[in-house]
Formats: C-alpha cells, structure tokens, sequence
C-alpha cells in the first residue's frame, strides 16, 4: 500500500462522506482535509465545519463556486444544447468537474498525495471524478472507499461510526439517492427502481405537480445576450440568481419533471427522475432564438454536435480536447444569439409563445401572404427544375429500360 500522509476529500456533510472521513483516517493513518463545494444545493452549509471537525477533518475547505458553476459549465452546455439522450440537462455530470478541480487545487495547496470521493463502483459519477482529476493532475493517487469497503447498509456505516465513538444523526431518510445543485437535482433508488411505477409524490423535492400547480398561466420574459441568459422579465440578474428564480416559477407551476430509463456509462440501465425547471425551461428558449437567428446549415449541423457534447460531459470526458474544440465552434455560432423569447408555463407545460431580436433572420416580407410579399413565386419554377432534375433523371431512364425489356 502506498504511503499517504496527506488526503483531501470531497465532504457533503452526508452519512456517506462522514464515515469516509473515518474509514480514510483509520486505514491511511493519514491526515483528511474536507474540501465542499457550495453549487447551489439548497441548503446551508454553515455546519459543515463544525461537523467535518468533529468527524476528525483537520482542515476545512468551503468554495461557494455557484457562478463559476454557471459561467463555465452550465451556460457552456446550455449553448451547445447539451441534453443526454434528448432529456437530462446534466445537472449532476457538469458539477463533478468543479468539484474535481476544487479537490486537486486543495491537493496540491496542501501538499496532499491523494483526493479521495464518495462514489459507488456503478454509477457514471466515479468516472467523472477520476477522468477529471487524472486531466488535472495526473500523479495523484485517487481513493474511492465506497468501491472497497465492506460496509453495505447504512445501518452498518451507523455502527462503524458509533463504534468510533463518532455520533451520526440517524435521521429518517427517504429511500432516496439524491444530488443536488442549481441546475436540477437527480433522483434515484427506492421505489423508483421499478420502471413502470409512477414516481410517488414524495420523490420530488422543488417541483410541483401538474395537478397542483396553480390553475393560471404564467408568462416569462428571457433575454439572452451571445447566448447567454442575462435578464429574467427586464431584470438583469447575475447568473445563479436568474437560474434560481427561474426553478422556483417553473417549479411551482410543475415544469422540469423528467422521468427516464438513461445508459449509463458502465453498462447499467437505470431509471432516474430529474427536476430540472430552469434548465428545462432555457434550453427550450435557447433552442427558440437559434431557430429565428441562426441560418439553416448552422442551425442544422449544431444540432449534429449537440448529442456528442452531452455524451461527452456524461461519460467524465469534460476535459476532453474535443468538448473544448466544440465550444470553440459552439461560441463561434452564439455570436448572434442575442435577443428575447417570452414562454408561457403552465401545469407542467413550458411553451414558447413569442420571440425577438435585433439579429432576427426572419423576412416577413418575405414570409408573408399579404401585399407587402417581395417574394418572387416565378424563381421557384427554375429552382424546382433543377432541384428535380436528377429524381426526374432516373425516373425517365428506369421507364426508358423497362420499356426496352
Ligand atoms: N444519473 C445521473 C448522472 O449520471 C445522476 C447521478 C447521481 N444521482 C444521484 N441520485 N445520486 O449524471
């Protein structure tokens, strides 16, 4: 075994992490450092000093990243139109490479041989980890307890806590795995195991449902500027502001509920429910004004590439020179992606109801029936001709030759 002294590990304060934090200590006799993220879980990190301190961590590292998050991951994906397998926004796959960043940053601040991460040895969330730390800095060791250790319950993780004298709350859980952030939260086990079960109402932490979301339609403005959303209904609002406001509207009229059997990376099916109410939301706005102000062969071959950039950030490959290429190309066609798109929510249904921009590539005299029309209707009659001629082509011969059989 190797000779650690020195291990950073990424802590959410969770039963998991915390007797990680044990299990590390005890077996490495080593020194753990916590490293947190703040990515906009909904909830107050302000215990996890303390806690961390108590389970034994001899330093402390809390990073609100949230704008970070947004400018350099999220808004990223948004503008390639990142969804894995035309549903998931990525909300869980785009925050492991910030929190890998923020483990190695600390690793090599503090002169720490190993990072250390709480993830099983089946889901896509220890690729993520270990691809991106490998990018970062190839010579540190990573440790993944989960994949090692033989305790198998939580019950079992409670009594090796207890056992150590180390007291976790034993607090009654859902039967839920959960991870959460600003661009959605990931839901999984329990009863949503079983495919054809309709999630239970309980699994849902931001959204309402349909059948309770308010009997009105809501009305939202979004304007973006190069591809980017900057104000929400005439308000500029930095980003995670905006991101949040817009979960909270979207959430309370049921929008970005996503339920889905997805591949993973390791060659399990599984069935997960995502809330995602912004992201939902912003990609169908984003994908509008691409519509209005992008012309046909970019707007055609940017779709093309939108499956593989999510493919690529699912399976861990952010750091990837071709997820990096294809942001070149991404941020090459938002050049004029500027512009307003009004949506209309309600009950679960997000609906783009009108769009604007100074960048429009719409021609209503072009488009239009009336007498305004400047279209020349006689053109079209050489362009058929041509556009045809090979279909027409083939179809003279092939009778020409069955004539001469
Ligand atoms: N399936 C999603 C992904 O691979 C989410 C994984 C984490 N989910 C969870 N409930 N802990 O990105």
């Amino acid at each position: 075994m190797e000779k650690i002294k020195k291990i950073v590990l990424a802590y959410s304060g969770g039963l998991d992490t915390s007797v990680i934090l044990l299990w590390l200590k005890e077996k490495y006799k080593a020194e753990v450092i916590t490293y947190t993220a703040n990515l906009g879980q909904g909830e107050r990190l302000d215990f996890i000093e303390e806690k961390a301190k108590r389970t034994g961590a001899t330093k402390v590292y809390v990073e609100d990243v949230r704008e970070e998050f947004c400018n350099d991951y999220v808004f990223p994906a948004l503008k390639a139109g990142a969804l894995y397998e035309d549903r998931y926004p990525l909300a869980t796959a785009l925050a492991r490479p910030l929190i890998t960043k923020g483990l190695v940053k600390t690793a090599e601040e503090e002169g720490a041989e190993a990072i250390a991460h709480g993830s099983t040895g089946k889901g896509n969330d220890q690729v993520r980890f270990e691809l991106t730390a490998r990018a970062l800095n190839p010579d540190l060791i990573i440790l993944a307890p989960v994949r090692e250790w033989e305790l198998g319950s939580r019950e079992e993780e409670v009594r090796y806590a207890q056992k150590r004298n180390i007291p976790v709350e034993i607090t009654e859980e859902k039967p839920y795995s959960l991870d959460r952030n600003l661009w959605g939260v990931s839901i999984e086990c329990g009863p949503l195991e079983d495919p054809w079960k309709e999630p239970p109402a309980d699994a849902y932490e931001i959204t309402s449902s349909p059948e309770e979301a308010p009997d009105k339609t809501a009305y939202i403005e979004i304007e973006f500027r190069q591809g980017i959303p900057i104000k929400l209904n005439g308000k500029t609002l930095p980003p995670h502001l905006l991101i949040e406001e817009l979960n909270r509207i979207g959430g309370e009229n049921g929008v970005g509920r996503i339920d889905m059997v997805e591949n993973r990376l390791v060659g399990i099916k599984s069935r997960e429910i995502y809330e995602a109410p912004a992201a939902v939301i912003l990609h169908a706005a984003h994908h509008e004004l691409e519509k209005l102000n992008l012309d046909k062969d970019t707007f055609h071959f940017k779709g093309n590439i939108a499956s593989k950039y999510a493919e690529l950030v699912y399976n861990g490959l952010w750091l990837s020179p071709l997820r990096q290429a294809l942001d070149s190309f991404v941020d090459q066609t938002q050049e004029f992606i500027s512009g307003k798109i009004r949506v209309k929510l309600y009950k679960g249904m997000c609906q783009v109801a009108g769009r604007e921009s100074p960048y429009s590539l719409y021609e209503k005299r072009l488009a239009t029936y009336t007498e305004e029309d400047i279209f020349d209707q006689k053109a079209s009659k050489g362009f058929i001709e041509i556009w045809g001629l090979p279909l027409k082509t083939l179809a003279r011969l092939r009778k020409i030759q069955k004539e001469q059989k």
